[in-house]
């Protein structure tokens, strides 16, 4: 068995067709949030990964950076996804411009390589000091709150598996909590029926609570205009146009707008 950093980001193709969005769902959520909100162009998708989302916004009319830290999503989203300018970033801490945005978005749980609660304060300490007074923060991401009491996602293993260029990929997936550091850890094992050794894959998201959420934005300048469960676009059943936020925070996604209200 070979480990590898992250066997998905290190290749943006498999992570596509791994998780594809054909419809551009992620994307055309986000671009409903900034309407609903009146967020002005200038937008940064932190953790932006392949590219998808950055170039549907870029499409949309908004004038978009995308930052992630993965060299190889970044030279995938520039060949693939042009359009946006594309920027390698930490979201522990950034600095792509004083008030250089309107909105930073920041999709499918990237939020939560935020581990430590000082990663989380460089985070929003970064995005206040990107955003223009009145600037939005939208994110999607999974639910802390969903494993209270909760262990369907933690009792057994997932089991995955996908065709790409000929190759047939199998992954088991075990989620267990780590109550000490409040993360939700992931070990993924991936075989390949091409001869090539199984790779183990390790990460870890946050735990974020709601009102852990409410309070650490409000600590940060920030007011919360929407925090809910669903619809959403990774949601079952998923978001569709026309649909308004819920106002409940217990299913396994977080969805969570806020206005800069207290720039710096
Ligand atoms: C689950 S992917 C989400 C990608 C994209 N937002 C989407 O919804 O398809 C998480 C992304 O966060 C990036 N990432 C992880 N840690 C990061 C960090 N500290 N700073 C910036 N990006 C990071 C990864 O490289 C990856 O592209």
């Amino acid at each position: 068995m070979t480990t590898a950093a992250n066997l998905l980001t290190d290749n943006p193709e498999l992570y596509e067709a791994r998780f594809p969005d054909p419809d551009r769902l992620a994307g055309r959520w986000t671009e409903d949030c900034l309407r609903r909100y009146g967020a002005g162009p200038r937008v940064l998708d932190m953790g932006c990964g392949t590219g998808r989302d950055a170039a549907h916004l870029h499409a949309a009319g908004r004038r978009v950076t995308g930052a992630d830290l993965s060299e190889a999503m970044l030279a995938h989203a520039r060949a693939h996804h042009p359009g946006p300018a594309y920027v390698r970033a930490d979201l522990h801490g950034f600095d792509l411009g004083r008030g250089a945005f309107d909105a930073v978005v920041c999709l499918d749980s990237a939020l939560l390589y935020c581990h430590t609660n000082d990663q989380l304060d460089g985070f929003l300490t970064s995005c206040r000091q990107a955003l223009a007074p009145g600037g939005l923060l939208v994110a999607e991401m999974r639910n802390g709150a969903y494993f209270l009491g909760r262990t369907d996602l933690l009792d057994t293993p997932k089991l995955n598996s996908f065709t790409w260029r000929g190759t047939q990929y199998r992954s088991t997936t075990t989620l267990t909590v780590d109550r000490t550091a409040q993360l939700l850890r992931r070990v993924r094992t991936w075989t390949a029926d091409d001869g090539s050794a199984p790779v183990e894959q390790r990460s870890a998201w946050r735990l974020l609570f709601p009102q852990e959420l409410r309070y650490v934005l409000a600590a940060h300048g920030f007011e919360v205009l929407a925090l809910y469960d669903g619809p959403g676009p990774r949601t079952e059943p998923p978001w569709h146009e026309g649909q308004l936020p819920g106002a409940t925070t217990d299913a396994d996604r977080l969805h969570v707008v806020a206005r800069l209200t207290t720039p710096h």
